[in-house]
């Protein structure tokens, strides 16, 4: 109680001074309470499991308002990321029995059919089950296609490691078929639409590319490594077209749109998140991999956090190079919509993924786009490159530091002697909020506090990429392509004599979204209407079916359809109207 009480003195003062040691302090006395509570939440002996089964993690144990106890694959391979990469990095070798748990979990929860599908119609995509291995068949956002990425990558970077150690015969015969089922599906599936990593669009979504982008890259390397050459081209083929379609989610005034649907400012942690679990130390500062200290991630970054500043009242008063409370996205209005640990923290971790980088390559490039943001440490810094025995470079990246340190301490400041971390908390009193506990939260935590520490991931094969969709930062937010796609479009529809059926979009095929000008489809296959059109490869393309009936012109409901087209060839779209 006494050292919670000189925490709690410290953090008072620490905004202006003593911060770093106070953020030392914090992350010693959090980090086993952290890890203790991660733990308590998976099955079967964790203290607050719940009674799931074992391997399963509980998203918390909260069963009431909201109802938690359910196992999400994202919010368990996240967490199981960070078990592995620890027990592989050597940070913490005591987990081996939890991750082998995981495992086996794994495989039974792939086989069980649920409203997404069975195993090869789509079941892969289904976000949550119940604790005890079996579907959850209630209401929700399905398909989340992030979910089977996230899985894959953590099982590999598992694979990768038991391969070094020799045990190869348990990665080809247990892991790899787990990992082809996953890799199958995002290969097979990328651009279908998906509810966001937040449950609530369905649409497109960064964090869910660029994800589903570096799952493929890892399979394809583990693929080779074992032998298992029939997937290496066509999980090869679609990680190159994932990776132009990462580019298109730029959005010219400076950050990274997070969804193509959903009707909000797309300033969103899905962002953060993604640069965070795509951190690749190999690749430096890479564009083209949204790397954290690459000019677009950190330009990406300030627009993030400047969104929150006005809107939570805890934040009120801070300067704009002071760390702040920040949430989900600024339009959020779940549970109150409020700061989250996770998000807050994972502001964190990309600015000390930064300064991993900055240190290890002895420079930092400052650009036009990443300017704004050196300009918070430094107001006269210019344009360039800093070497590490240059003054700037000194200056930047201690104020980065002290900025990065910033935010752990908000989430210090926030957090109970006990080191409990629920989902949420107050954006006016920073009290805890929504789901007590949050397996999520405590990942974020040890992710963080790793960064920190200088600890890094394996890499995961960013070094070296190329694309012939980069990004214009300067202008121009779609990547650039070249050739097109012939893209056949059915959509069943039941129309009545003398009613038809048009198709109109984003694109000058499409007519540019002129109804009067939209085109006509064939009604040969009643009740599947049908067209073929040339559309531009590599490209989102937007587009919505019109009936037309005389002189009555109906629209689809919203949100628009997407497809991003393939870099070649033909492709087959088969819609319903609505
Ligand atoms: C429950 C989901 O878990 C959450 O992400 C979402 O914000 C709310 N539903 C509201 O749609
Ligand atoms: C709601 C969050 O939006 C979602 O990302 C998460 O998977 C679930 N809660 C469970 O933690």
């Amino acid at each position: 109680m006494l050292l919670f009480s000189t925490l709690c003195a410290l953090l008072a003062v620490g905004k202006a001074w003593g911060q770093s040691s106070t953020v030392d302090a914090y992350v010693a006395s959090q980090s086993p309470l952290a890890k203790a509570g991660l733990l308590a939440n998976i099955g079967p002996s964790g203290s607050k499991s719940m009674g799931a089964k074992s391997g399963i993690v509980v998203a918390s144990p909260s069963s009431v308002n909201p109802d938690y106890l359910y196992t999400w694959t994202r919010d368990s391979a996240v967490v199981f990321q960070v078990l592995v990469d620890q027990f592989t990095l050597g940070v913490d070798t005591s987990t081996r029995g939890e991750i082998d748990n995981y495992v086996a979990s794994q495989v039974i929860i792939q086989q069980v059919s649920n409203p997404s599908g069975t195993i090869t119609t789509g079941g892969l995509g289904e976000p949550k089950f119940n604790i005890d291995e079996t579907a959850f068949t209630g209401a929700w956002g399905r398909p989340q296609r992030d979910g089977p990425a996230l899985r894959s990558t953590a099982l590999i970077t598992w694979a990768n490691f038991l391969i070094s150690e020799s045990n190869t015969s348990y990665v080809t015969n247990t892991l790899w078929p787990l990992i082809q089922n996953d890799l199958n599906y995002v290969a097979q599936n990328w651009n279908q639409s998906t509810f966001d990593l937040w449950e609530e669009v369905d649409s497109s979504s960064f964090f869910t590319t660029a994800i589903q982008h570096r799952s493929l890259r890892q399979g394809v390397q583990l693929a080779n490594a074992l032998g298992q050459t029939s997937v290496v081209s066509s999980w090869s083929t679609q990680a190159g077209n994932l990776l132009c379609f990462l580019q298109s989610y730029w959005n010219t005034a400076g950050y990274i749109t997070a969804n193509t649907g959903g009707g909000r400012s797309g300033k969103d942690a899905n962002t953060v998140l993604a640069s965070i679990h795509t951190f690749d130390a190999a690749a430096g500062c890479d564009a083209l991999t949204f790397q954290p200290c690459s000019d677009v991630a950190l330009s990406n970054l300030l627009t993030y956090v400047n969104a929150f500043r006005s809107i939570y009242s805890i934040n009120s008063g801070l300067a704009n190079n002071v760390a702040a409370a920040t949430g989900r996205y600024p339009e959020d209005s779940y549970m109150g919509g409020n700061p989250w640990y996770l998000t807050t923290l994972a502001v964190s971790e990309q600015l000390y993924d930064s300064l991993i980088v900055w240190n290890q390559q002895k420079s930092l490039n400052v650009t036009s786009l990443s300017l704004p943001f050196f300009q918070l440490f430094d107001a006269s810094v210019t344009v360039g490159t800093y070497t590490s025995t240059s003054t700037t470079f000194n200056t930047l990246t201690s104020g980065v530091k002290t900025f990065a340190d910033g935010f752990v301490a908000t989430v210090a400041e926030h957090t109970p002697s006990s080191g409990s971390l629920s989902e949420q908390y107050s954006k006016s009193d920073g009290s805890q909020l929504s789901a007590a506990d949050l397996t999520w939260s405590y990942a974020a935590t040890l992710t963080s506090f790793d960064a920190r520490a200088g600890v890094i991931p394996a890499s995961w094969g960013a070094k070296g990429l190329t694309s012939s969709c980069s990004i214009s930062t300067g202008g121009g937010g779609g990547g650039s392509s070249s050739g097109t796609v012939s893209v056949t479009f059915n959509v069943d529809a039941t129309t009545v004599f003398g009613e038809n059926i048009y198709i109109c979009g984003s694109v000058d095929a499409l007519q540019n979204w002129d109804p009067d000008t939209a085109l006509i489809l064939s009604a040969a296959n009643y009740p599947i209407w049908s067209i073929t059109v040339n559309l531009p490869a590599n490209t989102q393309v937007q587009y919505k079916y019109i009936r037309k009936f005389g002189s009555s012109l109906t629209w689809e409901s919203d949100p628009n359809d997407v497809i991003n087209t393939p870099s070649g060839g033909s492709f087959i779209e088969n819609d319903t109207w609505r």
